[in-house]
């Protein structure tokens, strides 16, 4: 079987991540959260006082940005890396999620980025998930997947996942989030989030998570075969 690259587009909060997640463990690929990458680089830019509107200062901090991905071989989980520093929960806190649509609209950024994905996905057997990966990161990927719910279905999840993670969230402040990010992700200048023409779209408001995790490994199957 031919290995290849799943790239998974959407709006904020559709079920991506856990889905892309389960998707990739079921094909023993790796997985690659590009969402993490820049909320990781936003947090970067909070804790360095960054201007965002200095571009010199975006050069300066972005050269000193490492950012990895470490797995747990046991269980398969993974977590962000910034600097050395694990920060996987820090980047979910509603400062960063606030700052991240700002901050991936620089350019800078998101050429550093990009290049960074690219050499993850050198070797294929990936599956990334982001706004960008089917149409910017890996135009040619064998199977590309655009996600969508209702705004209302996205802010509950949103909020069981907080939740789930032991922090404090209000759903009217998710829902004016995820609308804001909404709007800033599909209508920035660079590389706007829009669905790849040759993506396939599936809205999981009615689907169950174990539903839309078998369709996206059908189609997979059909592209590896
Ligand atoms: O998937 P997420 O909600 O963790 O992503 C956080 C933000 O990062 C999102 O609002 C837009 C940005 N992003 C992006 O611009 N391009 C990507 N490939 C992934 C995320």
């Amino acid at each position: 079987m031919k290995k290849i690259i799943i790239a998974i587009d959407g709006l904020s909060g559709c079920g991506k991540s856990t889905t892309a997640k389960s998707v990739a463990q079921a094909l023993k690929y790796a997985y690659i959260d590009s969402g993490a990458m820049y909320r990781a680089v936003t947090l970067h830019f909070l804790n360095q006082h960054t201007n965002l509107r200095n571009i010199e200062q975006i050069r300066q901090s972005l050269e000193r940005v490492n950012i990895d991905f470490h797995v747990n071989e046991a269980d398969g989980t993974q977590r962000i890396f910034l600097n050395g520093q694990d920060v996987e929960d820090e980047i979910r806190g509603m400062e960063v999620t606030e700052s991240v649509s700002e901050v991936s609209k620089i350019k800078e950024v998101r050429q550093a980025l990009v290049a960074k994905q690219r050499r993850l996905g050198a070797d294929k057997g990936v599956v990334m998930d982001g706004r960008d990966i089917g149409t910017v990161v890996f135009p040619h990927a064998e199977l590309k997947v655009f996600m969508s719910a209702k705004l209302e279905v996205r802010a509950e999840r949103r909020l069981n996942e907080l939740k789930e993670r032991g922090q404090s969230a209000d759903l009217a402040q998710i829902r004016d989030n995820l609308a804001k990010r909404d709007h800033m992700d599909s209508t920035r200048a660079e590389s706007p989030l829009v669905k790849a023409i040759d993506a396939v779209e599936i809205d999981t408001s009615d689907l169950r998570f174990e539903e839309q995790v078998t369709k996206i490994l059908e189609l997979a199957g059909q592209k590896m075969n």
